[in-house]
């Protein structure tokens, strides 16, 4: 029977799981009076149904026989010794007990759909379950959970809601709970929600009830092995040869920059692909939440920092790692995200010898940022007068680019602004470079284009004298 694999004990009679019926909340078009001004349908492309009727029945088919299979293998598998088992004779046992398990029950399926049944059992056994496939997708970014029957993913920029579910919430409790014990945290009602790194370095979120109220939400930025490059953006189209050169002048003549943008916008993209300017000779910080900077050159010293433990122990903050960077004779520091009281450290080190030092924050525009640092630096405690923050923010920041992911889902470097200094109690800014936008083509996808300002750089000369020589005409105002 179950070979080696199997546990001691007999096997439970198995109840076929009743099929969960799909929410199906299409609403009804509402009609609108005559006389009405006409509004725009709202998108709710998401509540339709997707897939044939025959093809969703076999998925739902194809569904059960599958939670069947899987508490069968849970109930009965000895899962300690399949730890150890080679990936190849685990496919192996797996396939041999699905058919064993398929002919006792009279279950007939095609090549197709066993070789598929086979492929999931594996992956709820070894791996994360229905995430398991998405994990390996390469066209998914992000995978985001919301209560175990819908699961969306983000490509190319745009959500869609994909047909994996989990069987319920006890399911996805526990790939959550593989996931986070495999980093020594736990979640649970008194401790409901957690960070943690996959194995493959992806950051992983997730929230469990009773705070998320209609199951647990997972949220998963899939890490790429190859990071876009400055060359993958520009032929994307974030950002233009123009702003590249431009960028690595500043990078390299050591301007201090922040990376600004929302959530999911890019900036650890950016801020990634902008260090690939840094000299190869220089030693370089990194301080990140969750690593998931690549840095290419030699000298790296990576520090990730930790929340407190489940008894408020053990925390080292960024803050905490930033001060000690500070001791390790960095050339350069990068801090994957900036949001607390590391802000203050932040700011000191690049006005003080750390110059090229680079960070993000989550804001809308270059003034947005600004305004984001001096409430950072007042949440601190820090109790100063609001003109000596801004015009430590004003000697310490040089420049700010603004990531942005827009409706069509391109994410794009929607501006450059350069800091130049205070007028009065305001600090100076100036903005080099945009992303203009025109309009919207009828299937929804942005019209724009680059542009200068007209405005030259308050580096320029910084940028002569150390051998980045910008020809003056990347500063002229037409379209890119
Ligand atoms: N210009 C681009 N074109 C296509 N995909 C991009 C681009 N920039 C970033 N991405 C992809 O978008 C996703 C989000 O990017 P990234 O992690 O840099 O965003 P972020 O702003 O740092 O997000 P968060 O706020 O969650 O930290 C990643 O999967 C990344 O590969
Ligand atoms: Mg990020």
């Amino acid at each position: 029977m179950f070979s080696r694999y199997k546990k001691p004990s007999d096997a439970q009679p198995v109840q076929t799981p009743a099929p969960t019926p799909k929410a199906d909340t299409a609403a009804a078009p509402t009609a609108s009076a005559a006389n009405a001004v006409a509004r725009k349908p709202v998108n709710k492309k998401f509540a339709e149904t997707t897939g044939s009727d025959r093809d969703r029945k076999r998925k739902e088919r194809l569904g059960e026989i599958k939670l069947e299979l899987h508490r069968e293998l849970l109930e009965n598998l000895n899962l300690a010794a399949l730890e150890n088992a080679a990936e190849a004779e685990l496919r192996t046992e797996i396939s041999a007990i699905a058919s064993e398990v398929l002919e006792a029950k009279n279950i007939v399926l095609n090549r197709e759909d066993r070789s598929q049944l086979n492929k999931e059992l594996y992956d709820e056994v070894t791996g994360l379950g229905p995430l398991e496939a998405l994990l390996q997708d390469e066209t998914v970014n992000d995978i985001l959970v919301n209560g175990p029957q819908q699961i969306f993913v983000e490509r190319d920029g745009k959500l869609e809601i994909s047909d994996i579910t989990f069987k319920d919430e006890k399911h996805l409790m526990r790939i959550i709970d593989k996931i986070v014990s495999a980093v020594g945290r736990r979640v649970d009602e008194s401790n409901p929600y957690v960070d943690a790194r996959l194995a493959d370095g992806s950051r992983f979120n997730a929230m469990v009830p009773p705070i998320a109220v209609d199951g647990s939400l997972v949220s998963i930025r899939k890490f790429k092995k190859d990071k876009l490059g400055i060359d993958d953006l520009v032929n994307f189209g974030a950002f233009t040869e123009e702003m590249a050169a431009f960028l690595q002048a500043a990078v390299s003549t050591r301007l201090n920059i922040i990376v600004s943008g929302g959530t999911g916008s890019g900036k650890t993209t950016t801020l990634n692909a902008l260090s690939s300017f840094i000299d190869d000779a220089e030693r370089i910080l990194t301080i990140e939440d969750t690593a998931e900077l690549q840095l290419q050159q030699t000298h790296v010293g990576r520090m990730e920092s930790r929340p407190p433990n489940v008894e408020g122990k053990g925390e080292v903050s960024p803050r905490d790692c930033l001060k000690n960077a500070l001791r390790m004779r960095p050339d350069r520091i990068i801090v994957g995200e900036t949001r607390g009281a590391e802000v203050i450290d932040m700011l000191q080190a690049m006005n003080t010898g750390h110059d090229g030092s680079m960070t993000t924050i989550h804001a809308n525009s270059a003034r947005d940022g600004v305004s984001r640092l001096e409430n950072m630096i007042a949440m601190a405690g820090i109790e100063m007068p609001i003109k000596a923050v801004r015009s430590q923010i004003s000697s310490a920041v040089n420049l700010i680019v603004q990531a942005s992911r827009l409706q069509d889902g391109s994410r794009r470097m929607t501006s450059i602004t350069e800091i130049t200094g205070m007028e009065g109690d305001v600090i100076s800014m100036q903005e080099l470079f945009r992303f203009q936008r025109v309009g919207l083509t009828p299937d929804n996808k942005i019209i724009g284009h680059y542009t200068a300002t007209g405005v030259r750089s308050h580096y320029s000369e910084r940028f002569r004298l150390w051998g980045f020589d910008l020809p003056a005409s990347i500063y002229d105002p037409t379209k890119m």
